[in-house]
């Protein structure tokens, strides 16, 4: 089994950028905690980041036909972003998304989330733990969670 990561915009300044809500932990060290626990999951994983809405789009559609489903952290395209939400729809891939922090205690304008209605399941504010959760759920959703 194949998945690929995707992380949106900003979260490339993990460990600089306002650590108080998402930590001190760099994104090198997101993108080390994704493939250990994809290796010890026996998964194969591609981390893909951009802070660019577009190149995401690019990205979710060019995993149709290579992986078997997608873990994503959106960032702020979450609650911006129907181009996200519709390439996820169009290539119906099993998705699961992610937030570090937990968006449903902080503004109003995160208060939506467009690619969630896409996905599977959501993991939030449980820190970087929240990808681990993540791609565990995902393995077991394509393996169980469709039939
Ligand atoms: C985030 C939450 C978003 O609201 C925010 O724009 C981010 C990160 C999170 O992981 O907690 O950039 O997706």
């Amino acid at each position: 089994m194949k998945i690929l990561v995707i992380n949106g915009p900003n979260l490339n300044m993990l460990g600089k950028r306002e650590p108080e809500i998402y930590g001190r932990m760099t994104y090198e060290s997101l993108v080390a905690l994704v493939e250990e626990t994809c290796a010890a999951e026996g998964l194969e994983c591609e981390v893909f980041q951009s802070n660019q809405e577009g190149a995401i789009v690019d990205k979710i559609q060019e995993a149709l036909g290579v992986f078997d489903g997608i873990v994503i952290n959106p960032a702020a395209y979450t609650h911006t972003s129907i181009a996200i939400l519709d390439a996820l729809k169009a290539v119906a891939l099993p998705a699961v998304e992610v937030h570090i922090s937990n968006v449903r205690e902080r503004e109003d304008f995160r208060q939506v989330s467009y690619a969630g209605l896409a996905c599977v399941k959501t993991f939030m504010g449980m820190g970087l733990d929240g990808y681990v959760e993540a791609v565990k759920y995902l393995k077991w959703y394509v393996l169980n969670g469709s039939n």
